[in-house]
Formats: structure tokens, sequence, C-alpha cells
């Protein structure tokens, strides 16, 4: 919770106003049975009608302004509950922004969903009800305690068994209680992992017949938690009943006991009256007081789950005195191992190489021999375990992480488009860019061939993840978002794969032409994409088996030449 309380800053005048009128309110309603009372026992018995009518009048006064303190204390507690809420899950967001790729690969997104969605939620309305009930029910307790007391101090016997006996019951729900919330928010995390995953594959589920399996996977899970839910809301349930056996059983204690004072003598039937509706309200104060602490182990359990977000610390850690401009595209290599967090064995070993600003590097190997590791070393996706990755003659560790990633601009093997339109994507290397830059970026990347026959043009409208454009189109825009940038360093990450050969031809074409001066690297499946480059290197199993030019490469490199062999049976036959 300590963690979290610097977010409450901007609602804490909510949060400290509501109790204080809740208190107002509280005072107010401690009141009115008071004053009933009175009337049933002076104005009754007297028959005096003016007394009755003053008395009645006072009363509703005091209600109303109870109401108008209630109403908003209310609204008080909810802006600071929900504001509280607000302000957590931005800054969760922004954390998860800035994890490292590292970071991304412990958490699971639909359990980060869940953190952002449920868990948040869960934390605002737990703070409202605390804000409201944690106050109101020990004030509205002992309020009512006091005036109990003062009519008749010796019914007041009758809470030392209804008290103590409530407390017992308590303690034993909620200790039951606290591992089932907790199990209930890993529950949904769990149906919320498989809606995702099936969402974001349902034209494979669907290619692949799946859907039966999935809707079998789909129902234990949703059991699972439906069974979860429901053990801990009949936990509410069975608090419920019990706790009403209590309050009536006291109110017929206090009705035998006080009845006999009547008859005695010693009670006024109005003092009898009162009296309950005093009982009544330190039972509902109970009642509150259970349901508040039921409501606390639920936030609880939330509270953990995004504390652990906002304490994990970003793998990737910027400079204290970041350098700000990166002076060219050159890149070096020095005795790079690499191995991701949750692996045992090393992904790269030893990897040692230079190449010059501007010269086109070409990474070629059999899938799952690190390529992608590889390059994602120069932007920071992840940091090295072993060595040091140089950009421009500098550690990239040494550079500002905005500086480094705007110069070193990377395609990803799986291209993500957002929902918008095609000028916002673009956009999104260059904030500034004008409808002309944006076009030349689609040229170079020849997406504007088919772009150009939108009769929307940039405005033409991009769904979620770009999924109403084909898998060739969108890695030629996701090329062109790129170049945006105007980097120093750009790498094409398997980014051709689904370009027909005469187009990927064109891009290398343009590549060479009118990006001279930008380093550029292309992983690439086939040789003709890498062929013109001026180093190529071989990947295998985490190591670079050799570096050099395509003619080199062809002498020395059996995979190399492995891999043009067969590449030319294809095309020849
Ligand atoms: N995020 C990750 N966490 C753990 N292992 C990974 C991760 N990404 C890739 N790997 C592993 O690293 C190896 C190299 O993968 P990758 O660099 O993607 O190969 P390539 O791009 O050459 O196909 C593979 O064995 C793969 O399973
Ligand atoms: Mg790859």
């Amino acid at each position: 919770m300590k963690t979290l309380l610097p977010y409450m800053k901007k609602y804490v005048n909510y949060a400290i106003l509501s109790p204080i009128l809740m208190i107002l309110e509280v005072a107010a309603n401690i009141f009115i049975p008071f004053y009933m009372s009175r009337i049933v026992d002076i104005g009754i018995v007297n028959r005096d009608v003016e007394y009755i009518v003053k008395t009645g009048l006072l009363m509703i006064g005091i209600a109303i302004v109870g109401m108008t303190f209630g109403i908003i204390s209310a609204h008080c507690g909810a802006r600071a509950g929900y504001g509280f809420a607000a302000e957590i899950r931005k800054e969760i967001f922004e954390k998860i922004q800035n994890f490292s790729f590292a970071n991304l690969d412990e958490f699971t997104v639909s359990s980060l969903v869940t953190r952002l969605t449920n868990d948040c939620n869960t934390i605002g309305q737990v703070t409202m009800m605390s804000l409201r009930m944690a106050i109101r029910a020990p004030f509205m307790m002992i309020f009512a305690l006091i005036m109990a007391f003062t009519i008749n101090a010796s019914l007041v016997k009758v809470f030392l068994v209804a008290i103590p006996f409530t407390a017992i019951i308590l303690l034993i729900v909620l200790s039951k209680a606290r591992p089932l919330f907790i199990k209930l928010q890993t529950r949904v995390d769990r149906v919320n992992a498989i809606i995702q995953e099936n969402l974001t594959g349902i034209r494979v589920v669907k290619s692949f017949n799946r859907q039966d399996h999935e809707e079998k996977r789909f129902k234990e899970r949703n059991d699972a938690l439906m069974n979860t839910a429901l053990s801990a809301i009949s936990l509410v349930i069975f608090l419920m009943p019990v706790l009403n056996l209590v309050i009536y059983s006291t109110i017929i204690a206090v009705l035998w006991f006080g009845g006999q004072q009547i008859l005695a003598g010693t009670m006024g039937g109005g003092e009898l009256i009162s009296f309950i509706t005093y009982i009544t309200q330190v039972l509902m104060a109970l009642m509150m007081i259970s349901f508040f602490f039921m409501q606390l182990l639920r936030g609880s359990a939330s509270v953990s789950r995004v504390v652990e977000i906002l304490d994990t610390e970003s793998e990737i850690k910027e400079d204290t005195k970041p350098i700000t401009a990166v002076k060219d595209g050159s890149i070096n290599f020095n005795n790079v191992s690499f191995k991701y967090p949750a692996s045992k064995e090393k992904t790269l070993t030893d990897i040692n190489f230079n190449i010059k600003s501007g010269e086109l590097l070409g990474v070629i190997g059999s899938t799952g021999s690190s390529k992608s590791t590889l390059v994602q070393l120069i932007p920071r996706l992840y940091d090295v375990t072993e060595g040091s990755v140089e950009v421009g003659g500098i550690d990239v560790r040494k550079y500002d992480l905005k500086t480094l990633r705007d110069n070193v601009a990377f395609v990803l093997q799986k291209n993500i488009l957002f929902s918008g339109t095609l000028r916002q994507n673009m956009k999104w290397g260059n904030e500034n860019a004008t409808d002309e830059q944006i076009i030349n970026a689609l040229k170079q990347a020849q997406a504007w061939e088919f772009v150009s026959k939108y009769e929307d043009g940039l405005d033409h409208k991009v769904e979620q993840g770009g999924d109403n454009f084909s898998g060739g189109q969108k890695q030629r825009l996701s090329i062109a978002r790129a170049l945006m940038k105007s980097p120093k360093i750009i790498v094409l990450d398997d980014s051709t794969s689904a370009v027909d050969m005469t187009t990927d031809a064109k891009i290398q074409q343009a590549f060479k032409e009118e990006l001279g001066d930008i380093t550029t690297i292309i992983i690439a499946q086939r040789i003709a994409s890498i062929q013109k480059a001026n180093r190529i290197i071989v990947m295998h199993e985490g190591e670079i088996e050799s570096f050099g030019d395509h003619e080199t490469l062809l002498k020395t490199s059996p995979i190399y030449r492995e891999i043009y062999e067969s590449q030319q049976k294809g095309v020849a036959s």
C-alpha cells in the first residue's frame, strides 16, 4: 500500500473530505432516534401536538442536513477512489511502455491486461468503500453505543454477548476468504489469457478447424473461474443470514428485558423504541465492518499484483549522463555473448564484427540461428550479457534511449500497424512529417504503388493490427514507417519475406540508390535479397559461421554455398 499512496496525492482533498462529511452524516442520523423517543414519551404521552410537530420538523431538518452531507461525502469518496485507480492505471501503463523486452517476457500480456483493468478497478472500488465504511462504521457504532448507554445502561449488557459472537464469526469467514480472493484473480488472468490468444489467432483457429478444441479449453478455464467466484461469494452470502440472526436475537433479547423494565415502570416505551434503533445501528455497523474487511482482502490481492509491476525495474537502464547524438551509423560488436533471461544456454556466443557507416549488411542463416537476437541488441531491445555493442563508436548503453532508438529504426519480423489512418501510422516515425515526406518514404518502400490507388490515399483506414492489408503490403508499410524517422541505421528483420521477388528487388534497388548514407541491415531468407550487400554474416547456432561478401562466401562458407545452391535450383526448375 505504501508504494501506491503517492498516487492519491491529486485526490487527497477528496479523500479527507469524504470521511469528515461522513462523520457529520452519522452524527445527524444518530439524533433522529433520540428525538423519536421524545415524541413518543413526551409528545404522545402528554398529547402535546405542538411539541410533536416541532420535534418532527426538527427531525426532518436534521435528516435533510445528514442526507446532504452523505451525498457530498459519497461523491468525494467516489472521486478519490476512482481518481486514485486512474492514477495507478496511468502509472502502470507508462511503466509497461518503458519495460524492456526482457520484462515483457516475464509478465504475460494477458496478466498485464487484467492488472490494468480488473485489479485497478478493484483498488478504486475498495478505496471508495474504505473511505466511507471504514470511518462510518466505527463512528456509528461508538455514537450509537453511547446513546444507547445514556438511555438505559443496564440493557447495554446484551451487547456483551452479541459483539464477541459476531467477531468470532467474522474472523472465521475472513481467514477463509483471503486465499480465495487471490485465487480468483489468477483465474481471471487465465481466462483473459485464453481469450486473448484465441482472438488474436482466430483466423488460424478457424483455418485449422480447432473451434471445438478452443471452446473446450475456454470452458474449462471459465468454469474454474466461475467455481472460484462462487466459493468466494458463498462465503459472503453465508455471512449475511448469520449476521441477521444475531441482529434479530439481540432485538428479541432487548424486547424481553426492556419489556420487563417497562412493566416495572423504570423505562418509557419511546425509550425502548429508540434503544432498538440504536442497537440495529450498532449491529449494522458491525456488518459494515465485516463487509469492509472482506473488500479489503479482495483489494489487497489486487494491490500486491499491481505493486509487483510498479516495483519491477526496467532491465534497460539509462546512463546518468546519456549521450544525445549519434555520430554516424557504424556498428561494432566486441566479444558479444547473450543469454535470454528465461533460458539457460547462451543464444549468442562470442560475436565480433565491424561495419562502416552507410554499408549494407546482409544476415542469413537457418531459422533459430539467432539472427533476430543478434540485431535486437543494436537498439537495446535487450542488453548484451557479455561484451559490448557500439553504434557510432560509442557503447549503446551510453546513449539516451530515445536518441538511440530514433537513430536505429527497426522493422520487426512481425509487423504491426495500429488502427487509424495510413497517415497516422506513418507519423509514428515523425510527428511533423508532411504528406510529401510520407509519400517519399512510401515510394522507397515500394508501398506507394498500392497506396496511390486508394481513393482516400493517406486517409485510408487501417484496421487493428493492420489486418486489412496483405502480409507483403504490411511489410512495405512498416518499412516506410521506419524510414520516416530518417535514421542512421535501419534494420529489416526478415521484413520482405512476404513481398514478391520483383518488388523485393525494387526495394533493394531503392535502398541502395536513395539511402546511400544509411547503414542498412537486412536479415533475409533469400540470397537474392542480400546478394548485393557489402558484407554478409552467415549465422549458425548462435555464432558467426563466416563473414564476407557474396563472392567470398560462395568460396569459403559451406553453409552459404548450400543455401545458394538450393535456391538456384528452385529458380531453375
Ligand atoms: N524472448 C525469448 N526468450 C527466450 N528465448 C528466445 C526468445 N526469443 C528467441 N529465443 C530463442 O533464441 C533462439 C534464436 O532465436 P531467433 O534469434 O529468433 O532466431 P532467428 O531469427 O535466426 O530465427 C531460438 O532458439 C529461440 O527459441
Ligand atoms: Mg528471426
